[in-house]
């Protein structure tokens, strides 16, 4: 029997990677997305262009147009496919956008959940469930750890976070923004699917994820905005704490290939941290550094004297869990490759008009 997966949000950054990685697998590869992406940011958001690259590339690649939050429509695909692999990644993924939409991020991103592990339950249970969460169910926590501030980043001052955070690490009383609230009610939904029905579930909970197949907006996608805005000539707006807040940096391929592992030998109700870890960390002053450094262009910018509420001042992940239940996965794709394909990617994009 042919191996199936169904990836949600499959027109998105992490969902259309995942679609190429298991696809060129042997996977028979169905896409749930319906370009919500669009309506939350505006055209500039629009994923098309990356479902039609899904179509050019896998010829039996399957596209379903339905709305997470449509409970029928989800199970029925899920009853159709019955998939032998689910990946979530379908999501409204800003912190500051949720607050202007509360009602649509909750429904998406804890309800459109709840939508995607009930429908599993009941057609595929022995299925892994992959759910894409986020570093935001800590809510900023992260902040109340020590810092030392260096030349161009804050760093962790206390030793235990010399690795960066485990998943041990608080969800508990903290401001989430309402992104961060809804994502930790489906994270523990995920957990508790796994733990109350037995099922092999697992949340990966990332940092900043990227890639050259990002639809970089201001308020979501630090790097793949960043890049666009260098390639443009257009400012990018550093939002606080000098510029030298740290996010870690993962390339979209890197986050596939830890699944493809987990699929070949799943957990129940895991929880891991998957971001760059420390390696790939940089602050937004070094990001522009090395944009500048590869693009050849001088990056634009201006300082908003005011943080982004709940921003994290440094978060790197800890690494450490993931590479001891998976010792075959690693990081691959270096920070400095990660920006150089995203620029090129801006660049190529720049000079092909629409969008393809
Ligand atoms: N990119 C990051 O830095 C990052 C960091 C942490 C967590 N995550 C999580 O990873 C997942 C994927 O993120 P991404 O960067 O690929 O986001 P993305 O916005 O690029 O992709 C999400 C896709 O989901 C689709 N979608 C949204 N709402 C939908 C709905 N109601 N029904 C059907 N489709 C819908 C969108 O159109 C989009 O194509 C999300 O859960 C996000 O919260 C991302």
């Amino acid at each position: 029997m042919r191996k199936s997966i169904l990836v949600t949000g499959s027109n998105g950054l992490i969902g259309s990677e995942v679609c190429l990685y298991f696809g060129g697998r042997g996977f028979d590869v169905h896409g749930i997305d319906n370009n919500q992406r669009a309506v939350f940011f505006g055209p500039q958001g629009d994923t098309r262009w990356n479902q039609r690259r899904l179509q050019q590339a896998l010829p039996r690649f399957q596209h379903h147009e339905v709305d997470v939050r449509d409970r029928a429509g989800v199970e029925g695909v899920v009853a159709d496919v019955e998939p032998g692999l689910i990946v979530h990644a379908a999501a409204q993924p800003s912190h500051d956008r949720a607050a202007a939409i509360p009602f649509a991020d909750f429904d998406t991103n804890a309800v459109g959940t709840l939508n995607m592990l009930e429908a599993a339950r009941r057609h595929c249970r022995d299925s892994p469930f992959i759910h894409m969460s986020t570093n935001k169910v800590y809510g900023d926590a992260p902040n109340r750890i020590p810092l030392t501030e260096l030349p161009t980043r804050w760093e962790y001052a206390d030793p235990n976070f010399a690795h960066g955070i485990p998943e041990s690490f608080t969800v508990d009383q903290s401001l989430h923004s309402l992104f961060g609230a809804s994502k930790l009610a489906a994270d523990g939904l995920v957990q508790e699917y796994g733990r109350y029905f037995d099922m092999p579930t697992c949340c990966l909970r990332g940092g900043c994820l990227t890639g050259p197949h990002h639809s970089g907006v201001e308020l979501h996608g630090f790097l793949s905005y960043l890049a666009k805005c260098n390639v443009e000539g257009q400012e990018y707006k550093v939002y606080g704490y000098k510029g030298k807040q740290v996010r870690d940096n993962i390339h979209s391929e890197d986050v596939a290939a830890f699944m493809y592992q987990f699929y070949e030998s799943p957990r129940r109700a895991e929880v891991y941290n998957l971001g760059g870890g420390k390696d790939n960390s940089c602050s937004i002053l070094e990001a522009m550094e090395l944009m500048e450094s590869v693009s050849g262009r001088r990056q634009v910018y201006r300082y908003v004297d005011d943080n982004r509420v709940g921003d994290h001042i440094c978060y790197y992940s800890d690494l450490r869990k993931m590479k001891a239940h998976y010792p075959a996965w690693s990081i691959r794709k270096s920070l400095p490759q990660i920006v150089s394909e995203i620029v090129r990617a801006w660049q190529e994009r720049a000079t092909a008009m629409p969008r393809a």
